[in-house]
């Protein structure tokens, strides 16, 4: 958080202001094309406001229907402590100025923060003897989804309304972004579309910064995920376990016309098949003990969005025939009813198994199966494309130190352990590996010893495709690092990898020994 107070003239020239404010109104425009994750965003925009038009602590609050109140979205402070006790404070409709704003869905301006009863100082931030404008950010249908709220760093003067005027402005600009935030559906857990309305903004910007990969393979795999996103074609997803089936039907999904609509999931291995039923179709009040209301199913959840159906070579036959008569359909009846529903749904479907085989063998009906596969998307096995792992194992880490918050970095050596494992678990299998590796690793830093204390050196036999050279030569390379890499060049073979590195055999088994290496089974 940047909060250097820009020195302003007590006199602004309006002019002056003006070129201020539309130069500060581009720089917002931009950030919000970006793509990045919406808080960030929110706290760039923020800082321009502070950075270049002195409008500082800018805050954003955002409705949380949930709570019948407004929550911090965004704050703009010098103070980290401030930042994190903003955290969990939350603003009812009514309450305090900010509460006020979000009740009547007006701009409200202080020329004097002190002077206002309704003040609640509940973040300690402001400074009372200055002016506060807070602005409402409004759907299209006119409700207002969230509030922008800043102090001007000079006492009250004739460009009040000029500074109202631009905060206005940029709320409206901040709307859309807002939007997705808030949007709640009814019926649908809340917390659950919280965070699946988050994952939806990630995804909303892209999905290169969620799914990460270079190699020509998973290029191929990108680029049929941006072909396929904007139909509404069904797509096949096929993969081991753990090779991302899962992130990549959301990545289809949030690439797609119907990313702000809802993306269900529903894993059909998981569900005894009458419970599959009700939980697909829905059930009509009654339909069954325990039925005490009617229920909107999965497919009625995802009307207009993705529907993901995770492991569908499980389904028996008599499934099977219920979800071909909708997928020709798009109708069906709720359990118990007779009234049929019709539902605008994109599906998405998974599996580790070899539908093809399955088909040959009986187990799974034909027609379904080329209903399903109108395209298919097959992502390889990790071991198929080991060159991502550097980059994955980056990628996963990140991931892990921020759960952990800390910082975490991993050795070379490490990575090429790490790219010599045949991982027949996947990504999926990396991702815990190196979570195991994390826990383990007291100052952050994930060496080769590290991760192989996880069981990944026990590994045999080792990967055919080529480790990358290491130039041996390196001056970078610290002794151990170098010693090691001799011995992945050499198989492990000591008396080879003294060659490589111009020893002797004694002098390298010295080494392995003050070093501290621990020898590879071969
Ligand atoms: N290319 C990738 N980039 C980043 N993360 C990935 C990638 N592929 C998989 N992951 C991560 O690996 C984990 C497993 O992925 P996912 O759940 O999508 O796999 P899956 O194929 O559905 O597995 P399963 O068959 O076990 O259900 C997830 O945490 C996912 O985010
Ligand atoms: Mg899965």
């Amino acid at each position: 958080m940047n909060a250097t107070i820009p020195q302003r003239s007590a006199k602004q020239n309006p002019v002056e202001l003006y070129d201020l404010q539309l130069q500060a109104l581009a720089g917002i425009a931009r950030t919000l094309s970006r793509e990045q994750q919406i808080d960030e965003l929110l706290e760039q925009v923020l800082a321009i406001l502070h950075n270049d038009l002195g409008l500082l602590h800018g805050l954003v609050t955002i409705s949380d229907p949930e709570h019948g109140a407004l929550q911090i979205g965004a704050i703009h402070t010098d103070s980290e402590a401030v930042a994190q006790a903003c955290e969990g404070v939350r603003y009812r409709s009514g309450e305090g100025v900010i509460g006020n704003v979000l009740k009547h869905g007006n701009s409200v301006v202080l020329g004097r923060i002190s002077a206002d009863p309704r003040f609640l100082d509940r973040l300690a931030l402001y400074d009372l003897e200055m002016p506060f404008i807070a602005v409402p950010i409004k759907n299209p249908e006119g409700n207002t989804i969230g509030v922008l709220a800043a102090q001007p760093d000079c006492r009250a003067d004739e460009h009040m309304p000029a500074r109202t005027r631009l905060l206005e402005i940029v709320a409206n600009l901040l709307a859309q972004t807002v939007r997705l935030v808030v949007n709640i559906e009814d019926g649908r857990d809340a917390a659950d579309e919280r965070d699946e309305l988050r994952r939806e903004v990630r995804g909303k910007y892209g999905f290169e910064n969620m799914v990460v990969g270079h190699t020509p393979t998973m290029r191929r795999v990108f680029d049929q995920i941006r072909r396929v996103a904007k139909w509404n074609s069904t797509v096949l997803v096929l993969g081991e376990s753990g090779t991302g089936k899962e992130l990549i039907a959301s990545a289809i999904h949030y690439n797609s016309p119907r990313a702000h609509r809802s993306f269900v999931r529903l894993n059909c291995a998981a569900l005894p098949e009458t419970l599959l039923e009700s939980e697909l179709f829905g059930h009509e009040k009654g339909a069954f003990t325990g039925a005490v209301k009617q229920r909107k199913g999965r497919f009625e959840q995802a009307d207009g969005g993705t529907l993901f159906l995770d492991e569908i070579g499980e389904i028996s036959p008599m499934f099977q025939a219920k979800l071909l008569r909708v997928l020709q359909e798009g109708e069906f009846e709720r359990v118990g009813g007779n009234q049929t529903v019709r539902v605008n749904v994109r599906i998405v479907a998974a599996t580790n198994r070899d539908l093809e085989s399955e088909v040959e063998k009986g187990k799974f009906r034909e027609d379904l199966y080329y209903r399903l596969n109108v395209m298919a998307i097959r992502i390889p096995p990790l071991r198929e494309r080991t060159a991502d792992i550097p980059e994955l194992a980056e990628f996963l880490l990140s991931k892990i130190g921020r759960q952990q918050g800390r910082p975490l970095t991993i050795t070379d050596s490490a990575i090429r352990l790490l790219m010599s494992h045949r991982w027949p678990g996947n990504v999926r299998e990396l991702e815990n590996c190196l979570e195991r590796s994390a826990i383990m690793s007291e100052d952050g830093t994930i060496t080769r010893d590290v991760v192989s204390l996880t069981g990944v050196d026990n590994e045999s036999p080792p990967l055919a495709a080529p480790l990358p050279e290491v130039n041996l030569a390196d001056e970078t390379l610290d002794d151990r690092e170098r010693v090691i890499a001799a011995l992945e060049q050499a198989g492990w073979v000591q008396a080879k990898a003294a060659r490589l590195l111009g020893m002797t055999p004694r002098q390298i088994a010295y080494r392995i020994q003050t070093l501290n290496i621990h020898m590879r089974k071969i």
